[in-house]
């Protein structure tokens, strides 16, 4: 399956190393101002070469409106976007095709496809898919702001460095995208920077944590059951690759608590209910209830690291031993940051349009 959403769906197409990676978003409502710009802006975020932190792959990311938007408000038909490959180096793929490389999806892939699957970086497992992801989540911030929805994310762990404070909402504003691996505290950062270097410079990788928020949710979205909202969220978190965890709120060390420490217990502020605590992470029963949403995703090491490991030879049937070339990324974490908030945009956008929050027309042209 390569669409998601059910009022907003999303369907994604392309490969690393083919022409382009895009998607086509449906269920957008008409009248909402778009321009390449306001999705370019959320694509730089994610680009590679931004750093030495990432990989050096020199891509621009120029994204192409193809359809959907006219005279710049979206038209209510399906908007498709694409993003050309244009630094592809598919030369040592050749040797992975039949030498899997471990932590990646080489050898479930080839097993799945027959063989047939295009292997060249990785192919539409690569991490370079979650540009469709950007594209759709910047349009679904757009229709959030209509509502006065706010989604951030940012990095609040990168190995064993921990940001251990609340980020202020001025912090996630402002201070997020001025850090190269995208945490707020500038001491903290540097420390990650640091360890990124440290494990880069041995041809070895790390994992992290990016934290994912959302503000101004109203109370009630969601279904119960199956449409709950945060099984939605987490259904699309985890389809990021390399995602290895997804907790809403107190998340795992809510198994170590008691029902008096864990509830949040109500207060009116004004004519506002609200919560003194957020254990739960904005979401009981599967519906909002109108607390920032919180949610952490935690990222496993880049699997393409130098560092000799042992794989198999899948035509000669016998173990060998693999380094894996080319561009890649130490740490997925600072590049997957802008990818965790377009999902939860996404997400929280269809919920939006699925309860009527966000109209399917919104205003009328004169
Ligand atoms: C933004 C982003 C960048 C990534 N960059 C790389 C990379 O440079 N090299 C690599 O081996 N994996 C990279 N990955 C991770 C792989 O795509 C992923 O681990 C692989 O498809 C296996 O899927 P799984 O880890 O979800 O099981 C990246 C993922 C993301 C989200």
């Amino acid at each position: 399956m390569n669409s998601i959403g059910r009022h907003l769906i999303m369907t994604c197409f392309g490969e690393s190393h083919g022409r382009l990676v895009g998607v086509v978003l449906d269920g957008c409502p008409a009248g909402l101002p778009l321009k390449e710009g306001d999705i370019q802006r959320e694509l730089d975020k994610r680009r590679p070469g931004l750093s030495e932190l990432y990989s050096s792959r020199a891509e621009a990311d120029k994204v192409e409106i193809i359809s959907g938007v006219f005279r710049g408000y979206t038209t209510g038909a399906p908007i498709c976007m694409v993003v050309k490959n244009l630094d592809v180096d598919s030369s040592v793929y050749e040797e992975y095709r039949f030498k899997p490389r471990p932590g990646h999806a080489d050898y479930p892939a080839y097993v799945r496809y027959g063989g047939f699957n295009d292997y060249r970086g990785g192919g539409m497992f690569s991490g370079r898919l979650t540009i469709a992801y950007v594209m759709s989540g910047a349009v679904a911030k757009k229709l959030l702001s209509t509502i006065g929805i706010e989604v951030y994310a940012h990095t609040v762990q990168i190995g064993p460095v921990k940001l251990d404070r609340k980020p202020t909402l001025e912090e996630l504003r402002t201070k997020v995208y001025a850090s190269p691996v995208r945490c707020v505290d500038r001491e903290i950062s540097e420390k990650m920077e640091a360890i990124i270097r440290e494990v880069k410079s041995r041809g070895d990788s790390i994992g992290g944590v990016v934290e994912g928020l959302a503000f101004n949710v109203p109370p009630g979205l969601g279904d119960p059951l199956f449409g709950s909202l945060d099984g939605d969220l987490a259904h699309l978190l985890f389809n990021i690759p390399a995602v290895k965890g997804v907790e809403f709120g107190a998340g795992f060390r809510a198994a170590t608590m008691k029902g008096s420490e864990f509830n949040d217990q109500y207060v009116y502020r004004g004519d506002r209910v609200e919560t003194l605590t957020n254990n739960s992470g904005g979401i009981l029963g599967g519906l909002s209830n109108g607390m920032p949403i919180s949610v952490r995703v935690a990222f496993k090491p880049t699997p393409s690291i130098a560092i000799r490991q042992r794989t198999v030879d899948l035509r000669e049937k016998v173990d060998t031993f693999i380094e894996v070339k080319g561009r890649h990324d130490p740490c997925i974490v600072p590049r997957a940051v802008p990818v965790v908030e377009a999902c939860i945009a996404f997400t929280l956008a269809d919920h939006c349009i699925g309860l009527g929050l966000i109209p399917k027309v919104l205003g009328r042209k004169s």
